[in-house]
C-alpha cells in the first residue's frame, strides 16, 4: 500500500477509523485495485453502499450527463431529477400518498425521521409526546440524536449528556416493546435486520407485531432501511416480506451507488406533518445524486437485481453453511439475501479479515466475533464461490485456535 497516503492520511486526517492496510484507485464490477495493480474481491461494497458494482456505466453516463448541465441550484427551486426521483421511490413502496425529503446521509435521514413523527404526534397530540423507542444493538447513525437513538451504550459514553428522548429494549422482544410504551412515547424506530449489530435477522412475527403495538397506541413506525432497503435482502425493502408496513422509512447507502444522499419516506398523515420552516438541507436531493439514485433504480429494476439478490444469496448462504460444517472456527452462518454473517468462535473476526484482504479478498467485522458479507447485487456464483474458497483457507488457520485474540 501507498506509504505516502497512508502517512498523509495518520498526520491529517482525524483518527476516527481503524483502516485496513490498502489504498484503493481504481473500481470496476466486483473488483478493487490498489496502486500496485493488486486486484481484490470486493464482498463489503463500500458498507453494503456499491450494489450495483464499482463505476457502473449508467451511473457514470447519468452523473457525467447531469454534472455538465446543472450540478446545483439548492432547495429554493423546483429542479426534475428529485420530483422523478420521489415518484420512483413512492412507486417502489406503492405509497401513492408518500412524500420524501432528501438528505446527504443515513444519520440525516434518521433525523428527518425522528423529528417528522415528534412533528405529527404535535399535531395530533399536543406536546407531551416526544419519546423514541429504539432497540439495543441498533446503528442509527452518528449525529447526536441518532447515537442516542443507537442502542450501544459504550458509543454514547465519551459523548454524554446525550439529547434525551430515546428510550431501549430488546431487539425481537415484543412484551418489552409494550411495556416500554408509555404516553410520552411517539414513535418506535427498528432495523428489519439489525446491521452493524451483527446481522441480526428477527422472528418473523416481529415486525407484524410491532405494527400492532404502534396501532394501538397510534405511535409512528420507522424502520431504517438504510442499510437493507434497495435490494440487500432480495426485496425492495427489508419490512416488505413481513407484510409489516411502516409508516416512515429511512434509505441511504445504496441509493446512489456511492455518491452521498438519504432520503425519509413517509406515507399517511407523516407524509403531511412537516411544513416549510420545520426542516430544511442546502444540499440534499441535489441534481447529480438525484439522476445517479435515478439510474440506480432504473438498473436495479432493468436487471432484476432485486430477485437475483434473492438468488445468489441463497447460493453464498449454502456455501457459507458449509463453512459452518468443516471449520471449528466457525459456529453460525445467518443473514438474509446478500447481507450476511459467520460467526466465529472467538474474537479474531478482525484477523481473519485482514488475512482475507492479504489474499486478494474485502469482507469486514462487525463485531470482535462477526465477519459481514454484503458483495454488490452482481455477484456472480463463481465469485461466491472463490471468496468462499479465500474465506476457507484462511479460517483453517485459526481453527482449534477458539480463543481470544
Ligand atoms: C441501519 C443504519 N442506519 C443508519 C446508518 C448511518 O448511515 P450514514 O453512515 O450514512 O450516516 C447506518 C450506517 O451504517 C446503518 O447501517
Amino acid at each position: 500500500m501507498s506509504a505516502d497516503v497512508k502517512s498523509l492520511s495518520d498526520s491529517h486526517v482525524m483518527n476516527t477509523y481503524r483502516r485496513y492496510p490498502a489504498t484503493f484507485v481504481d473500481g470496476s464490477g466486483m473488483y478493487l485495485y490498489d496502486a500496485s495493480g493488486k486486484k481484490y474481491l470486493d464482498f463489503v461494497a463500500g458498507i453494503a453502499v456499491v450494489s450495483l458494482g464499482h463505476s457502473h456505466p449508467k451511473v457514470t453516463e447519468a452523473v457525467s450527463s447531469q454534472v455538465t448541465r446543472l450540478a446545483h441550484v439548492s432547495n429554493l427551486y423546483y429542479t426534475e431529477p428529485m420530483a422523478r426521483l420521489a415518484e420512483k421511490l413512492c412507486d417502489l413502496l406503492g405509497w401513492e400518498d408518500g412524500r420524501v425529503f432528501f438528505c446527504n446521509s443515513g444519520a440525516e435521514a434518521n433525523e428527518c425521521a425522528i423529528k417528522l413523527v415528534r412533528k405529527r404526534s404535535r399535531l395530533e397530540f399536543g406536546q407531551g409526546r416526544f419519546e423514541t423507542i429504539a432497540a439495543f444493538d441498533s446503528f442509527h447513525g452518528r449525529t447526536l440524536e441518532t447515537l442516542a437513538a443507537t442502542g450501544q451504550p459504550k458509543k454514547w459514553e465519551p459523548f454524554t449528556p446525550l439529547p434525551p428522548g430515546f428510550r431501549h429494549v430488546s431487539y425481537d422482544d415484543l412484551p418489552a416493546l409494550e411495556e416500554a410504551v408509555n404516553d410520552s412515547v411517539c414513535s418506535v424506530l427498528l432495523e428489519p435486520i439489525q446491521g452493524e449489530g451483527g446481522v441480526v435477522v428477527p422472528s418473523p412475527d416481529y415486525l407484524p407485531g410491532v405494527r400492532k403495538i404502534c396501532d394501538a397506541h397510534d405511535l409512528g413506525f420507522i424502520a431504517d432501511e438504510v442499510q437493507t432497503g434497495l435490494g440487500r435482502t432480495g426485496e425492495w425493502f427489508g419490512f416488505q416480506e413481513s407484510g409489516a408496513v411502516p409508516d416512515v422509512i429511512t434509505l441511504a447507502k445504496a441509493l446512489a451507488n456511492g455518491l452521498p444522499i438519504g432520503a425519509c419516506v413517509a406515507r399517511g398523515d407523516h407524509a403531511e406533518a412537516f411544513e416549510p420552516g420545520d426542516h430544511a438541507t442546502t444540499l440534499g436531493g441535489g441534481p447529480i445524486v438525484c439522476a445517479a439514485a435515478l439510474a440506480v433504480l432504473d438498473t436495479l429494476e432493468s436487471e432484476g437485481l432485486v430477485p437475483r439478490a434473492k438468488e445468489i444469496g441463497k447460493y453464498l448462504g449454502v456455501l457459507l453453511d458449509g463453512l459452518n460444517g468443516s471449520h471449528s472456527s466457525v459456529t453460525g452462518v445467518r443473514g438474509k439475501g446478500l447481507l450476511l454473517a459467520v460467526q466465529l468462535s472467538g474474537d479474531f473476526a478482525r484477523k481473519v479479515a485482514e488475512d482475507c484482504l492479504e489474499q486478494g479478498l474485502l469482507i469486514n467485522d462487525v463485531g470482535p466475533s462477526t465477519l459481514r458479507l454484503c458483495p454488490p447485487l452482481i455477484a456472480e456464483e463463481e465469485q461466491c464461490t472463490q471468496a468462499v474458497s479465500i474465506l476457507s483457507e484462511v479460517l483453517s488457520k485459526f481453527d482449534g485456535n477458539e480463543v481470544s485474540s
